[in-house]
């Protein structure tokens, strides 16, 4: 019998696991070179900035929340947004639910000439704990600034809290911001919409009371128009402390119960009475598009490379040890049966 074939067969294999973890893990990693190639194209908040200049102002901007990343809803949503003509788009957290690589699926999935802006949140965070890649493909995490004489504030609440210097930072834009409108837009609310006055909740809200009343205070204080929010996924228009916070994550991810995906057309000046809320389709329909938003952009080579790479790395493992075993056996075969025990 040929001993060297098994050799061979050994050989053959450990190449060819060899070859299968090289390419997954070449794939994982050029998705995450091509994100932040994207870097020398400037970020999505500094396009939509450079947009803004160079067209006249309008009268509305539109604000969606928790839209995911892609999918039929997202450009069932974005072409109905675009069709509305508003001056700019800000979108409040929850764009990632998936994986790194879906900031660019989300960046490629915009409508060209719609200035975005966008918050980070939790999910976001989630994905990317240091905000590393958003910060390279969307903009800063905070920021702040002018459009028709309103001042926008974009806070990171993505922690589930407001640190100090993001509160510092805060003060600091609201106090010296001029007359107009002052609007505040961040990922969640500082108090449950659902019961307003009650006890924060852990999960849809901010949750520490500490930061939720700094907040509204705050706002109250500093005369902020309206705080626009995301979190949940649904429409919960409510006040605290006399300032209007308007929950609207309605972006078409996983409506909850009885909402429909929707998104807001809000007056630069600031005249709320005249904000338009536009329905897309019914509760059952957002279902349904949810559903295929979560499915028809499931990234495998983000998502399931890691796992890919780990199950080639046992299974080469395995052969090895049987591969081994199999190479001397055939050598036992014809030996007195005394011998033959002792291999077993
Ligand atoms: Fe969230």
């Amino acid at each position: 019998m040929d001993l060297r074939r098994p050799r061979r067969t050994l050989r053959f294999l450990r190449l060819a696991c060899a070859a299968v973890t090289l390419i997954l893990g070449t794939a994982a990693a050029w998705e995450r070179f091509e994100n932040i190639e994207l870097r020398r194209v400037g970020t999505l908040f500094e396009t939509s900035l450079e947009t803004l200049r160079e067209k006249p102002v309008g009268k509305t901007f539109a604000v969606v929340g928790d839209t995911g990343s892609g999918g039929a809803a997202f450009q069932t949503l974005f072409s109905q947004i675009v069709r509305e003509r508003p001056d700019f788009l800000v979108v409040l957290g929850d764009i990632n639910y998936r994986s790194i690589g879906h900031y660019t699926i989300f960046r490629d999935s915009l409508p060209a000439d719609l200035p975005v802006f966008a918050v980070p949140s939790n999910h976001d965070r989630k994905i990317d704990p240091e905000l590393e890649v958003f910060e390279a493909l969307i903009g800063p995490a905070r920021a702040t600034f002018t459009r028709g004489g309103a001042r926008f504030f974009l806070l990171d609440t993505s922690r589930e809290t407001i640190p100090e210097d993001d509160r510092a930072w805060l003060l600091e834009a609201l106090r010296v911001a001029g007359p107009g409108p002052k609007f505040v837009l961040t990922h969640i609310p500082p108090y449950d919409p659902t019961h307003p006055g009650g006890p924060p909740r852990t999960r849809h809200s901010l949750w520490d009371p500490e930061s939720a009343a700094w907040l509204v205070e705050t706002a109250a204080r500093e005369g902020v128009t309206a705080i626009f929010t995301g979190h949940w996924h649904g429409f919960y228009p409510t006040e605290f402390s006399g300032v209007p916070c308007i929950v609207t994550g309605g972006g078409g991810y996983e409506p909850d119960s009885g909402q429909i995906p929707h998104f807001l057309l809000v007056p630069l000046d600031g005249d709320l009475s005249r904000m338009r809320k536009i329905d897309m389709g019914s509760a059952s329909m957002a279902q349904t598009l949810a559903w295929a938003t979560d499915f028809e952009f499931e990234d495998f080579s983000d998502r399931f490379a890691p796992f890919a790479a780990a199950g080639t790395a046992i299974a080469w493992f395995l052969l090895t040890i049987l591969l081994r075993r199999a190479r001397f056996r055939p050598a036992l075969v014809g030996q007195p049966a005394g011998l033959r025990s002792l291999s077993s």
